[in-house]
């Protein structure tokens, strides 16, 4: 995407058909898995995301071969696995996460890793030190330098018991990554069991790899020498299924999300619910729609699976300046992730940020010291602004504020959301948005 603007003429209800494919947060972890591998690997559903070309150009640079063998799918050879040049690596990790994830497979193919700093959204701090301690437990020596993270594994990785501080997605996925061609057994212990991570887990089933994952949270791993390639198509995302949801309430549109399912989204659609939306499920996917009426307030609080995700909140609170009444959020999972509403306030939408959250909010799991709040008070009219995408979600909720509100709004810095949303600017236009991209 060479442009990095849009200019949207607000107030049109978004109404239409888009297609959702391939979640990136699955999608990118598998290309990972392929490295794994002594055999091709083909993976269906890929988005066409700036996040799925980094991890290409990642792979490419360990000599993995990838090649577009059908629309949308994608197949890893990785017979040729070399070690890369740090200058390749570290013109892509800057704008991904993804590169931590890398480690464990490193490890089992070249004996060492060397992963450079991370991008990913500013939401937060987003320390590493949950995969770096999971990796010693294996086995692995971390040495810091001033390129980054140099990793070694002198004496081979074998099983480990780990216990996350947290159920980190990303955690979970090192330790699988990591574990399923460790010598031995490993158990995991607080796991993230985002489907997501389920559906990495299946991945890796068809791989050869033998993973248990029992109740309350632990999962179990035994090591196999040996992994064969996989063919599978990627779960549908349901972050982006859910933001346009959330656009098809707050624009009062109707927005048919092919390829949207309802299990993977049950907590999202029962909040959807609550504030006034409307939803039918149908086979190939879920129509949203503004049913007429007046937005309730909601209290929510996001978490890990099977909670509200944090990735939801942002969307959703766009629609939340137009309920009638306070609405609370409240972020548990990221302890900066509220910036994009400063942009909404400045629209005219009355939401108070309390850094510390609330303590007249009981919260079901008292879980972490970071969480943030955000009151909303509705409804309230919005009006165009000149704005900039501070990071994926937070943009796409900007999006969406400009789609509801009067008068004119200039979004720059747009390309950030092609990290996650594929084709945005195109389905946009097919739901009949009122906007001028330059690109
Ligand atoms: N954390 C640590 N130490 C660690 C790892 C995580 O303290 O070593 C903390 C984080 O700082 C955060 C919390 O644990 O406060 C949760 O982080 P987690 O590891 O679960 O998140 P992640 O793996 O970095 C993935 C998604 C995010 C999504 C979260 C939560 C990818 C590439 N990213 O991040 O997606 O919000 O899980 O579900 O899968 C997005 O798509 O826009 C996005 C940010």
């Amino acid at each position: 995407m060479k442009s990095d603007k849009i200019v949207i003429n607000g107030g049109k209800p978004l109404r239409g058909r888009i297609e959702v494919r391939g979640a990136k947060n699955l999608a990118t972890k598998a290309m990972v898995a392929a490295l794994l591998a002594e055999s091709p690997s083909v993976l269906r559903d890929v988005p066409d995301i700036s996040d799925v070309g980094v991890v290409t150009g990642m792979l490419e640079a360990y000599g993995v071969s990838v090649t577009t063998t059908a629309e949308g799918e994608l197949t890893f050879d990785p017979s040729n696995v070399e070690k890369a040049h740090f200058s390749k690596i570290d013109a892509l990790a800057g704008s991904s996460r993804i590169p931590i994830l890398f480690c464990g497979p490193l490890l089992h193919r070249l004996g060492e890793a060397l992963i450079p700093d991370l991008g990913g959204c500013r939401i937060g701090d987003r320390p590493i030190d949950f995969h770096l301690d999971a990796l010693r437990a294996f086995g692995a020596v971390v040495d810091k330098s001033y390129e980054g993270i140099r990793l070694t594994a002198p004496n081979g990785l074998s099983g480990a018991e780990i216990e996350l501080p947290y159920p980190s997605v990303g955690a979970t996925e090192q330790v699988l990554l990591t574990a399923v061609r460790a010598k031995g057994v490993t158990e995991l212990k607080n796991a993230a069991i985002e489907p997501e991570i389920m559906d990495l887990i299946a991945i890796l089933q068809k791989m050869g790899a033998i993973i248990n994952v029992e109740p309350n949270r632990v999962i179990f791993i035994e090591g196999v020498d040996k992994l064969e390639g996989y063919n599978h198509r990627a779960l549908f995302d349901r972050n982006e299924a859910a933001s346009w949801a959330s656009a098809a309430l707050a624009t009062e549109g109707d927005i048919f999300v092919g390829g949207a399912k309802q299990a993977e989204l049950m907590n999202f659609l029962n909040i959807f619910r609550k504030v006034g939306g409307a939803f039918d499920i149908h086979e190939d996917g879920i129509r949203f729609y503004h049913p007429g009426g007046e937005l309730k307030p909601v209290v929510v609080e996001t978490d890990v699976h099977p909670g509200f995700m944090t990735d939801w909140q942002q969307p959703l609170i766009v629609a939340l300046t137009k309920a009638q009444g306070i609405s609370v959020v409240h972020e548990t999972v990221y302890e900066n992730r509220f910036g994009f509403t400063d942009a909404l306030i400045e629209m005219g939408a009355d939401i108070v940020v309390h850094k510390d959250g609330l303590e007249s909010v009981t919260r079901r799991v008292p879980r972490r010291p970071l969480e943030q709040a955000a009151v909303i008070t509705g409804p309230t009219k919005l009006h165009g602004a000149d704005i900039r995408v501070p990071d994926l979600r937070g943009g796409f909720s900007h999006l969406i504020a400009a789609l509801t509100a009067e008068g004119q709004s200039t979004i720059s810095n747009v390309g950030i959301i092609s990290r996650g949303y594929e084709h945005f600017i195109d389905k946009l236009r097919a739901l009949g948005a009122d906007f001028v991209y330059e690109g």
